[in-house]
C-alpha cells in the first residue's frame, strides 16, 4: 500500500467547537487525538468538549429558539432559502469535505466524493424545497357548521440534541440537521469521536450561508461525557440518535427523567433473500454492495444472506469471487473499493466476530486483516450458517456476511424475521408476486427488490423492533421535529 493516505491532500482547517456561532476551545482546554484510520497515525487534535461546553452550547441554541432572530425573522422560506445557499456551498467544496470524510473515516474516495457527498446535497436541497410547505390542517368538528373553527399548527419542536455516528459522518449530520432546520428548530450537534472533522467544517459553511447564531452548535466530545451531558440537559426537548441500540436503550432511560422526545435509528441485521429464479449475476452484485460498500459499516448491511437451496452453490462460488477479486488499499487511490475500519476498537471488534465465526462455521472467502498497516479487513462470506449463530444474530458492522440455505417462500420469511431487528431487508426474484409477498411479510423499514442500499432523501428510512424508532428523511422526518398545535375558535 503507497503511503499517500498520510500526505492527504487536504487541510484541516477547523478543530474548535461552534458554540453561539463562535469558534471556542473547550472549558476545560482538553484535546483528543484523531487518527487516519488507514495509517494508525495522529492527523488532528480536536476541543474535546464536556459538560461544560454541553451546558454553553444548549444556552445559546436555548436562547437562539426562544429570544433570537430565528423565530421572528426567519420565515418558513427565509429557512429555505438557507438550507438551498448551505447545499450551494457544500456543492462548491465537495472536494474538500470528500478528501476530509475519507481522511478521517477511512472509507474510499471514491465513496465520499460520488456517494456521501452527492446525498448531504440533495438531503439540504430536498429539505429546503421542504420548509415552506410544513402546515396544519383545518379540522371539520362536531356541532352546528359555521359555529366552531378548528385548524392544526406544527411548530418546531425547541432545542434539539443531535448525536451521530462516524460510519457516513456528514451524512448523519445533513439528515439530522435538514429536516430539523426546516422546522425551525435549533440544535446541538455532537458528532462521533472517531470522525469530529467533517462536522466542524460543516460548521464553517453553516456560518457563511447566514444561519444565525446558536441555531447550530457543534460540540465534539465522547458520549460518555458529552453526549450523556447533551441527553439528561433538562434545556434540550429532544434527543435524535443514530448508532448501536444498547446506547439508545442508555440514551432512552437518561431522557425520560425529563421526558425528552427521542427518535433512533439504530442497527440491523438485514437479510437479503436470494432465490433460485433471480438474476443470479445481478444478485451477486447486489449482496457485494450490501454486505461491503463502506466497509460493510452500514446500519442496513445485507449480513445475513439466504440463498435458496438449488442456487446456493452456484451462488457462493460466483459470490466468492466476486469478493476476492475487490481492490483493497488506499483510500485516497481512485481505484480502492473498500478502504479502512473506522478504529482499532472496530477493528479488533470485527476480528473477534471472525474468529467466533471461523468456529460456528465455513470461512469462504477472507477471514484475516489485509496487509499490515491500518485498519483493513478482507472481504468475508461465511457458509453452513445457522440463523441461531452469533454471527447469524449479533451486528458485526464489518465485511462479513453469514450464508444461509432455505428451501421455501414460507421458511425463509420465518428466518428473515427471526432476530430482534428490523431496519431492512431486499428480496432477488424474477417472480413479482413472490417479491412483493416477502416485501408484505417481513418485519423491516425498508425492503429492496431487485436492488440494495438505494436512497433518496424523498424516501422515508428506519427501523423495526430493536432497529429504531421513528423514520428520517422524507416528510416523515420533518414530523418527527415538530409538535402538532391545535387551535379552537368559537364563532358564535
Ligand atoms: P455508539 O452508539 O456508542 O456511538 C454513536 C454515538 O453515540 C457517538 O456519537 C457516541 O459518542 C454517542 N454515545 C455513546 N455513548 C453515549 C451515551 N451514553 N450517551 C450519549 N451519547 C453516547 O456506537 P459505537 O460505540 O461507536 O459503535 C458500537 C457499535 O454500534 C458498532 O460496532 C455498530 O454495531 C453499532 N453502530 C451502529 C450504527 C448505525 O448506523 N446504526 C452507527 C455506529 C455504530
Ligand atoms: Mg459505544
Amino acid at each position: 500500500m503507497s503511503a499517500t493516505a498520510t500526505e492527504a491532500p487536504v487541510k484541516i482547517r477547523q478543530t474548535k467547537l461552534l458554540i453561539n456561532g463562535e469558534w471556542v476551545d473547550s472549558a476545560s482546554g482538553k484535546t483528543f487525538d484523531n487518527l487516519n484510520p488507514a495509517t494508525g497515525e495522529v492527523v488532528a487534535r480536536v476541543a474535546e468538549g464536556g459538560k461544560e461546553d454541553i451546558d454553553r452550547a444548549v444556552l445559546a441554541a436555548r436562547r437562539a429558539f426562544d429570544d433570537g432572530p430565528w423565530r421572528t425573522k426567519f420565515s418558513s422560506r427565509k429557512r429555505g432559502e438557507l438550507l438551498y445557499k448551505l447545499a450551494d456551498l457544500i456543492e462548491k467544496n465537495a472536494d474538500e469535505l470528500a478528501a476530509l470524510e475519507t481522511l478521517d473515516n477511512g472509507k474510499p474516495i471514491s465513496e465520499t466524493r460520488y456517494a456521501d457527498l452527492p446525498l448531504v446535497v440533495q438531503c439540504f436541497r430536498y429539505y429546503a424545497s421542504l420548509a415552506d410547505k410544513i402546515h396544519g390542517e383545518v379540522i371539520p368538528v362536531e356541532g352546528k357548521p359555521g359555529t366552531m373553527f378548528c385548524y392544526t399548527l406544527r411548530e418546531p419542536i425547541g432545542v434539539i440534541g443531535q448525536i451521530i455516528p462516524w460510519n457516513f459522518p456528514l451524512l448523519m449530520a445533513a439528515w439530522k440537521l435538514g429536516p430539523a432546520l426546516a422546522a425551525g428548530n435549533t440544535m446541538v450537534l455532537k458528532p462521533a469521536e472517531q470522525t469530529p472533522l467533517t462536522a466542524l467544517r460543516l460548521g464553517e459553511l453553516i456560518t457563511e450561508a447566514g444561519f444565525p447564531p446558536g441555531v447550530v452548535n457543534i460540540v465534539n466530545g465522547f458520549g460518555e461525557t458529552a453526549g450523556d451531558a447533551l441527553v439528561k440537559h433538562p434545556g434540550v426537548d429532544k434527543i435524535a440518535f443514530t448508532g448501536e441500540y444498547k446506547t439508545a436503550q442508555i440514551i432512552m432511560a437518561n431522557a425520560a427523567q425529563t421526558l425528552k422526545r427521542v427518535s433512533f435509528e439504530l442497527g440491523g441485521k438485514s437479510p437479503n433473500i436470494v432465490f433460485a429464479d433471480a438474476d443470479l449475476d445481478q444478485a451477486v452484485k447486489g449482496a457485494m454492495a450490501g454486505i461491503f460498500f463502506n466497509q460493510g459499516e452500514v446500519c442496513c448491511a445485507g449480513s445475513r444472506l439466504l440463498v435458496e437451496e438449488s442456487a446456493h452453490d452456484a451462488f457462493v462460488e460466483k459470490f466468492a469471487a466476486a469478493a476476492n477479486a475487490r481492490k483493497l488499499g488506499d483510500p485516497f487511490d481512485p481505484k480502492t473499493e473498500q478502504g479502512a475500519q473506522v478504529s482499532k476498537e472496530q477493528f479488533d471488534r470485527i476480528m473477534s466476530y471472525i474468529e467466533i465465526g471461523k468456529k460456528e462455521a465455513q470461512c469462504v472467502a477472507g477471514g484475516e486483516r489485509f496487509g499490515d498497516k491500518g485498519y483493513f479487513i478482507k472481504p468475508t462470506i461465511f457458509t453452513g450458517v445457522d440463523n441461531k449463530m452469533r454471527i447469524a444474530q449479533e451486528e458485526i458492522f464489518g465485511p462479513v456476511v453469514a450464508v444461509q440455505k432455505f428451501k421455501n417462500p414460507q421458511e425463509v420469511t420465518r428466518v428473515a424475521n427471526d432476530t430482534i431487528f428490523g431496519l431492512a431487508a431486499a428480496v432477488w426474484t424474477r417472480d413479482i408476486s413472490k417479491a412483493h409477498r416477502i416485501a408484505n411479510e417481513v418485519r423491516a423499514g425498508t425492503v429492496w427488490i431487485n436492488c440494495y442500499n438505494t436512497f433518496d432523501s424523498a424516501a422515508p428510512f428506519g427501523g423495526y423492533k430493536y432497529s429504531g424508532m421513528g423514520r428520517e428523511l422524507g416528510v416523515d422526518s420533518v414530523y418527527a421535529y415538530t409538535e402538532v398545535k391545535t387551535v379552537w375558535t368559537n364563532l358564535r
